[in-house]
């Protein structure tokens, strides 16, 4: 066996035919003779066969939950920072459409209904109004952007909507508890949403309706590309976008089928309209998810970014402003009967 130290961070060893490969940060271990690659903490890769495998899954594992857990306070510290500005008049097609949303469920009046990832409360003031006899049970884990949904309702004198701080891959709340549910651009934020929509269906009674909503694939576009292609330009990788795996009528209609939900309808909508100028272009990305994108720019570059990237979007202003894209895929499905 032959040890080599690379690198102060790389440790291979030759031994016979195999080539191992351990890296303390963790990355990778690779095994030339069994095609491995498994990442893993310490020079413990020094083992083979199934210890290695099982280390090596059991070190991923741990890996990909402490990068979810990482990127799920990144979310909820990114919406928490927007919530104030959420409901700025630019980012209008939020209660447009979950006006929409409600209207899909086809309440009778009395139901309690579920809204997954209420935000400031769009979706559940959209369906206070279907419901005089009814409840609306509205989850969300941002403190902040419940703080502005409770002033909303205050504002408007609803007594039938009831906020509570949650997590929506550990709704506490009874099974079949609910008669219908709701999430407006709410599950594509989990990695699993089939395990999500389920979880949601689990909260619901059998026969009950769930309906989702989320952006069409071209939503926002070309605005967004030009966004992240200037990103890009200042060393900011590409995210993927994560509504764009729920981005077409089958990709949705696929999503409500793998949760087990029956009589699946799927429709589109489109709830564009014409933005005042590039300024309010601003106001979009600047309020709602995107923000997690700008701060990772220092103060100085957004600065720059801004004032590049809205003169790229001007010239695209015509006699009636600017057109934002905003075409909404909704999806709904029935709970089957147990
Ligand atoms: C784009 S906003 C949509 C808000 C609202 N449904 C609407 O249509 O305006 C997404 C919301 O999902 C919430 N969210 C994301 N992940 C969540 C989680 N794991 N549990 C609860 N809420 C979550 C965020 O805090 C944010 O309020």
């Amino acid at each position: 066996m032959l040890v080599i130290i690379a690198a102060p961070t790389l440790l291979i060893v030759l031994e016979g035919k195999n080539v191992r490969v351990a890296h303390p940060a963790g990355i990778y271990f690779y095994n030339s003779n069994e095609r491995l690659r498994y990442p893993l903490v310490g020079y413990t890769s020094f083992y083979s066969g199934w210890t290695c495998r099982l280390m090596g899954i059991a070190i991923l594992t741990l890996r990909m939950s402490m990068e979810q857990r990482d990127r799920k306070e990144m979310i909820k510290e990114t919406f928490n920072t927007v919530a104030p500005a959420y409901d700025h008049a630019a980012l209008r097609f939020f209660p447009e459409s979950a006006r929409h949303l409600a209207a899909c469920l086809a309440l009778q009046g009395d139901e309690q209904v579920l809204d997954v990832a209420c935000g400031t409360g769009n979706a559940a003031l959209a369906l206070s109004a279907h419901l005089p006899r009814g409840q609306v049970t509205a989850i969300d884990f941002s403190a902040g952007m419940l703080a502005r949904a409770h002033e909303k309702t205050e504002a408007q004198g609803l007594r039938n909507i009831r906020f509570v701080e949650m997590d929506m891959q550990s709704l506490t709340f009874a099974p079949g508890q609910f008669d219908a549910a709701v999430s407006a651009f709410g599950i594509f934020f989990v990695e699993d949403m089939t395990a999500q929509l389920r979880h949601i269906a689990g909260k619901v009674r059998p026969g009950g309706r769930i309906a989702v909503s989320g952006f069409y694939e071209d939503a926002f576009m070309p605005l967004v590309e030009l966004f992240l292609r200037r990103m890009e330009a200042y060393g900011i990788e590409r995210p993927p976008l994560s509504w764009k795996r729920i981005s077409s009528d089958e990709k949705i209609s696929a999503l409500l089928a793998s949760a087990g939900l029956e009589n699946i309808e799927v429709r589109c909508l489109d709830h564009g309209y014409y933005l005042r100028d590039a300024g309010d272009w601003w106001q979009v990305v600047w309020n709602a998810g995107f923000r997690g994108l700008l701060n990772l720019l220092t103060p100085i570059d957004r600065a720059r970014f801004q004032e590049e990237h809205l003169a790229e979007i001007q010239p695209l202003c015509g006699s009636e402003g600017l057109w934002l894209d905003v075409k909404v895929l909704y999806a709904v499905g029935v709970k089957p009967a147990a």
